[in-house]
Formats: C-alpha cells, structure tokens, sequence
C-alpha cells in the first residue's frame, strides 16, 4: 500500500470554479484521490456533487480550476474516449442495456481493428477474461436485467476499469441494495482497492453537512472539508487500514 501511496494521486482537482449564469455552484474546489483510496462526497441537494462530478468525467468544462489524473493533465474537453480512459462514474440509474447480454454490454461499439463480423463464441469468452480479471462472478452469457444490483455495477465497474480508468465514481451506490448486496458491493470495492483503485462515493444528505453550510441554493459549494464554509463533506476510508 506504501507503494501505491508513492503514485500520483488518481484524481487531483484544484481552484475548480463553475457558474451557471448566476448560480456559482463549485467554488474553488478541490479534491485529492490516491490510489486505493476510497472518499464519500456529501453533500445536501443543491450542493454541487453533480456538477463536480461532471467535471471530473469532462462533461462539464470548469469556468477555472485544473484537474490532473495520475498527475497528468486532463483531456482534452470533448475527448470521451481519453476520459473513458481515466475515470468512469457508475450513476445510480444504471448505464447498462438491459435486454443485452453482460458480453455485449462489455463490449458495445467496441470493435478491434479490422473485424468485420461478431464472433460470438470469442466475445463471450473475451467478457469471461475481463470479468476474472477484475474477480467479477458473473456469467457473460445472461441479460443484464436478471442481474442482481450489485451484479450490475460491477458489470459496469469492469466495464470502466478494462477502458483504463483507475478512479471510479459511485453515484449513491448503496440506494437500490439491501443488506447483503451492500455486504457484496463493499467486498468487491475492497478488492479493487487492493489492486490500487480509487473510489469517490457520492452520497446525498438532508442535513447540512458542515455547522456554518448556508441555505441559499446559489451558494456554491467551496474547497470541500478543509474549509468550515463547505458545503459538501468529504469523508475517507483506505484499504491501509
Ligand atoms: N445545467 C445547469 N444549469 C443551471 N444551473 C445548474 C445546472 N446544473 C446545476 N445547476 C445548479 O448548480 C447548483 C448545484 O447543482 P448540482 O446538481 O451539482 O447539485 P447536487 O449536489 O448534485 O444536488 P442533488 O443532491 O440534488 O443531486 C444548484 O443550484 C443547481 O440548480
Ligand atoms: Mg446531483
């Protein structure tokens, strides 16, 4: 774990400022990510996690503030393929097609090189490599919608991970998931953790997060935690423990 503390972090965003006409919504934000890390995003509805969010993920350009993954600039803004390449977020309205089969959601607008035809047999055994490779007991072979929740974000999670991305956004992970899905959900993350994966949960709260957090819904969320004014509270774990 020393050694996965020496990398550069996975995620590193400083002084990132977003407005919405005259909405500031992320003010001087700024959020370290190391390998194998896992930080909770809280924050109360309003409070700027989406749009944070999107601009990790480069949906969102920030009005000023830089983000670097593994210490290298962020893509190029309209890139998805390179950002694909750095960081996925698993949004709670899941991302899979559910009437296709967990190897073709895998590898949907996915070709190699020169392949003119799907090959079946190889595709499905391609999905079975990927998914031991990142410990996913899934069979490749069945739809997406007789998945378990869990089953499914760890489809997408793979998905991610086999892309290049080494920090992985959970948008409320644990809202559609009793008691032993979440068990298996955090089984997992803490495996890939392990591996060096980094992990930011975003986890919606009703309460204010901070004592000095100010109701305007214009108040744009600040430099998170490290500043009594925050809006959103960023909480960590890490598999050093
Ligand atoms: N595209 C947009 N255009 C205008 N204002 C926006 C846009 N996106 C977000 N906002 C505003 O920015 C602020 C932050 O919104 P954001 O959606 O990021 O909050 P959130 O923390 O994700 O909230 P929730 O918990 O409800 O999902 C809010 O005041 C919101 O109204
Ligand atoms: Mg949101």
């Amino acid at each position: 774990m020393t050694e996965q503390l020496e990398k550069p972090p996975a995620v590193h965003a400083e002084g990132v400022v977003k407005r919405f006409g005259p909405t500031l919504a992320l003010d001087d934000v700024g959020l370290t990510v190391r390998p194998g890390e896992s930080h909770a995003l809280v924050g109360r509805n309003g409070a700027g996690k989406s749009t944070l969010v999107n601009v990790l993920t480069g949906l969102h350009r920030p009005d000023a503030g830089t983000v670097r993954f593994q210490g290298e600039p962020a893509p190029a803004y309209g890139d998805m393929a390179a950002w694909q390449s750095k960081v996925a977020c698993v949004y709670q309205k899941s991302m899979v097609v559910p009437e296709l089969t967990v190897a073709e959601n895998l590898f949907l607008n996915r070709f190699e090189p020169g392949e003119r035809f799907i090959r079946w047999s190889r595709l499905r055994q391609k999905a079975r490599e990927l998914l031991s490779s990142y410990g996913v007991d899934v069979d490749p072979a069945a739809r997406a919608k007789d998945l378990a929740v869990e089953q499914r974000q760890f489809v997408e999670i793979a998905k991610a991970l086999s892309f290049g991305a080494k920090l992985i956004i959970l948008d409320e992970p644990t809202a559609q998931l009793d008691a032993r899905g979440i068990q298996r959900l955090y089984a997992k993350l803490r495996e890939l953790q392990a591996q060096g994966v980094a992990f930011l949960y975003i986890r919606t709260t009703s309460r204010r997060s901070t004592t000095s957090a100010r109701p305007s819904p214009s108040t744009a969320t600040h430099a998170m935690c490290s500043q009594s004014r925050s809006r959103i509270c960023r909480r960590r774990s890490s598999s050093r423990r």
